[in-house]
């Protein structure tokens, strides 16, 4: 163990003060730009986790440093009880790129999907419909509240916080034979990520979609899509839903959508939208200011046209570049959808390989026990990826 080590230092303090919910990686960052990031001890690591899809734009992007830096000298925080600028131009922007018309801004991914459960029960109550089971699906993410997972299937992650929510069905994901019976006159809602990130980037198939779709307006269900990972540009275009042909009812976005700042928004049309009146649903810090203005740009820069395509482009490159661990018998699969792939070991468990990676100098995450995820800034150079897969040869070939 290195003496004198800074991350050593503060790995001890967090060992003692923190809740041993996580088990990070034994280096502490000190800073990070681009897809560049060095820890307390100056050592240099190339980015491929982005921060789990969150850091769209990689860090220290100086057009969100200028948005927040700006709008910090202005005010930081209102309530509610006010308005705000940079939330009404993000909501705007928000509804002049996707089918929706209403926007809910929030903080996370996890109030993200509970405001849109709630949008749609309250849908359907106003309307005397009663109605009020969702449908999930098997292998899903939604978040960490009890709702969310709930509506998530994983053991790990329901263990211990029994009891769950009631009225939630989970259908297998891509299986469109079972959906007619799946969703019935109960079914107030049905949520589904495009692709199933957590699970390891399982990309829903354009049949499913459309059939879930289908059966979604035939019993007079809402369609959720879940865009908390897919959506601001991960798949190559805007939000994942917008590949599929389909227009949902509610979207969900988070993550990337600030870049690195914490913030979440619900995304629903008018009619449906009406239905929470005032003091139907609140968050104290939603549409926060700082965020806002930070999404704003965001949002800018990812929706442009060639900036989705290099997204395309740049898949391209790590898939050919991934290519020979499959040859070589290191993955039995590499999935992608966009920049954000997931490759299956075949004999080692992730774990050991995020750990041998931050030893070389690469941080990556993973997606179940087996799987390594790579999710990197959209805007990560070809030098950094080429750089990156050669730190992942060392550590692999
Ligand atoms: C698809 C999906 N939904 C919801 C969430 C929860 O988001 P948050 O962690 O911001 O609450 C995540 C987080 O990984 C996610 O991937």
């Amino acid at each position: 163990m290195k003496k004198n080590s800074k991350n050593n230092e503060l790995r001890g303090i967090y060992d003692n003060v923190m809740l041993p919910n996580y088990s990070p990686a034994n280096f502490i960052p000190k800073e990070a730009r681009g897809s560049r990031i060095w820890d307390q001890d100056d050592k240099e690591y190339i980015d491929f986790g982005g921060g789990i899809a969150v850091n769209s734009l990689g860090h220290s992007h100086p057009d969100l440093i200028k948005a927040l830096s700006e709008q910090s000298k202005k005010f930081w925080h209102l309530s509610n009880y006010l308005s705000n600028e940079p939330a009404i131009n993000l909501a705007k922007k928000l509804t002049d790129l996707t089918f929706a018309e209403n926007v809910f801004l929030s903080n996370s991914g996890t109030e993200a999907n509970e405001a849109a459960i709630k949008i749609a029960r309250k849908f359907h109550s106003s309307k005397n419909n009663q109605r009020n089971e969702i449908v999930s699906f098997q292998n899903s993410f939604h978040g960490r509240s009890l709702l969310n997972i709930s509506l998530g299937s994983s053991e790990m992650h329901r263990s211990g916080f029994e009891p769950l929510m009631p009225g939630i069905k989970h259908g297998e994901f891509n299986n469109v034979s079972n959906l007619g019976s799946l969703i019935t006159k109960k079914t107030a809602a049905v949520i589904v990520e495009p692709v199933q990130g957590e699970a390891g980037v399982y990309t829903a198939s354009k049949e499913f979609l459309k059939k879930l779709r289908e059966e979604c307006t035939k019993q007079g269900a809402l369609l959720i899509i879940d865009e908390v990972q897919s959506g601001i540009g991960r798949m190559g275009s805007l939000y994942g839903y917008m590949q599929y042909d389909i227009k949902p009812d509610i979207v969900t976005s988070a993550k990337g959508l600030g870049g690195g700042i914490p913030i979440g928004a619900t995304l629903t049309s008018k009619v449906i939208g009406e239905c929470m009146q005032p003091g139907s649903h609140g968050s104290t810090f939603g549409g926060n200011p700082m965020s806002c203005a930070v999404a704003n740009e965001v949002v800018s820069i990812v929706s442009e046209k060639d900036f989705l395509n290099d997204v395309l482009e740049k898949e391209q490159l790590f898939l050919d570049l991934l290519s020979e661990f499959k040859t070589k018998g290191i993955f039995s699969e590499v999935r992608s959808a966009g920049l954000w792939i997931g490759c299956d070991l075949i004999d080692k468990t992730a774990n050991e390989v995020l750990d041998q990676a931050y030893d070389a100098g690469l941080i990556m995450v993973s997606a179940g026990s087996s799987c390594l995820r790579l999710a990197p800034a959209l805007n990560i150079t070809n030098e950094e990826i080429e750089q990156g897969i050669n730190l992942l040869k060392e550590v692999l070939l």
